[in-house]
């Protein structure tokens, strides 16, 4: 991190990927250094002359080389983000917040469930995962979109599924991509909410740790599912999204309940934030 916290450093558009009408995958890399993250961690995003904007990291926290955020357009700055070419010029600070804590969790079961745009963070934990994968048992993915369009990273999961990892997609909504496209061979045809894949897989609640991203409507119905099926509250991690502006745990933006997202979080066990009324 440069020795100014607030002051962005320079990094330059590598490559811009459209995963979905709605995600791009910007590839960046610094002008000077090389950013060390690791999965979980997020930064702070400057497109010049509209705005900066908070994203995790969506690549391998061991490529040094380069690394890559996945944006959703939503408004201004992720708006101009998707306009970027490559070769052009954004700012960056960070990295920031805690990552998710995979050293405690080694010869454990894994368990990654996604939804939307939650899966970016997720993604950059699977190349964590993938890369010591023998530290690690069970490794199971579960990940949903509203439509098969939106399904994001769609030439990642078969490689992913050849490293030894069990990747069930899913859609609200399906169509004739869905049916018989390129899923269909694969066997991902499942219509329904993320929660509904949990009746296809196999879980052992007393050895795996849980790790979710997603809107607050289906972290809050993943939790509860979780749960019921015996997992306790301290193998539970959430990724969390709050308002943010400093990073770094001074302005106050995004507090709750006495914790600041981006210096405590973005990771959390859900036994910290269990007791606090509305907590995604
Ligand atoms: C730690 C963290 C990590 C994130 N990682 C990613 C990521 O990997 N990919 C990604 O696409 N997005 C991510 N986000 C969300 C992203 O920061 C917001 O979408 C972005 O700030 C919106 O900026 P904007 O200028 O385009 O939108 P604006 O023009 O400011 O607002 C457009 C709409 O988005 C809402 N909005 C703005 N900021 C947020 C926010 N932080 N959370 C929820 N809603 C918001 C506004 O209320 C408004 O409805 C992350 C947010 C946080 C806090
Ligand atoms: S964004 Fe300023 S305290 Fe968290």
């Amino acid at each position: 991190m440069s020795s100014n916290p607030y002051l962005p450093r320079l990094a330059e558009v590598l490559e811009v990927k459209e995963e979905s009408p709605e995600v791009k995958t910007l590839k960046l890399k610094l002008k000077e250094g090389r950013m060390k993250f690791k999965a979980g961690q997020f930064l702070e995003l400057t497109v010049f002359g509209v705005g900066e904007a908070p994203f995790t990291f969506s690549s391998s926290p061991f490529n040094l080389e380069s690394f890559e955020v996945s944006i959703a357009k939503v408004g201004s700055v992720t708006g101009a983000a998707h306009r970027l070419k490559r070769g052009e010029l954004v700012g960056v600070r960070g990295p920031f917040g805690n990552g998710f804590p995979l050293e405690e969790y080694k010869g454990r079961d894994l368990l990654i469930v996604g939804g939307g745009i939650g899966i970016a963070p997720l993604r950059s934990l699977l190349y964590a995962l993938v890369a010591e994968r023998s530290e690690y048992g069970e490794l199971k993915l579960l990940y949903g979109a509203r439509s098969p369009s939106l399904i994001i990273y769609k030439d990642e999961w078969e490689k992913f599924m050849e490293k030894d990892v069990e990747v069930y997609l899913t859609v609200d909504v399906g169509d004739e991509t869905w049916r018989c496209g390129p899923y269909g061979p694969c066997g991902y045809t499942h219509v329904g909410v993320v929660t509904t894949l949990f009746d296809l897989v196999k879980l052992n609640p007393e050895k795996c740790v849980a790790f979710v991203c997603g809107p607050p409507i289906m972290i809050k119905f993943t939790v509860q599912r979780l749960l019921q099926l015996g997992f306790p509250a301290s193998r539970i991690y959430l990724s969390l999204e709050r308002m943010m502006k400093c990073g770094l745990g001074k302005c106050g933006h995004c507090n709750i309940e006495g914790y600041y997202v981006c210096k405590d979080g973005p990771v959390f066990p859900f036994e910290m934030l269990k007791d606090i009324p509305h907590p995604f």
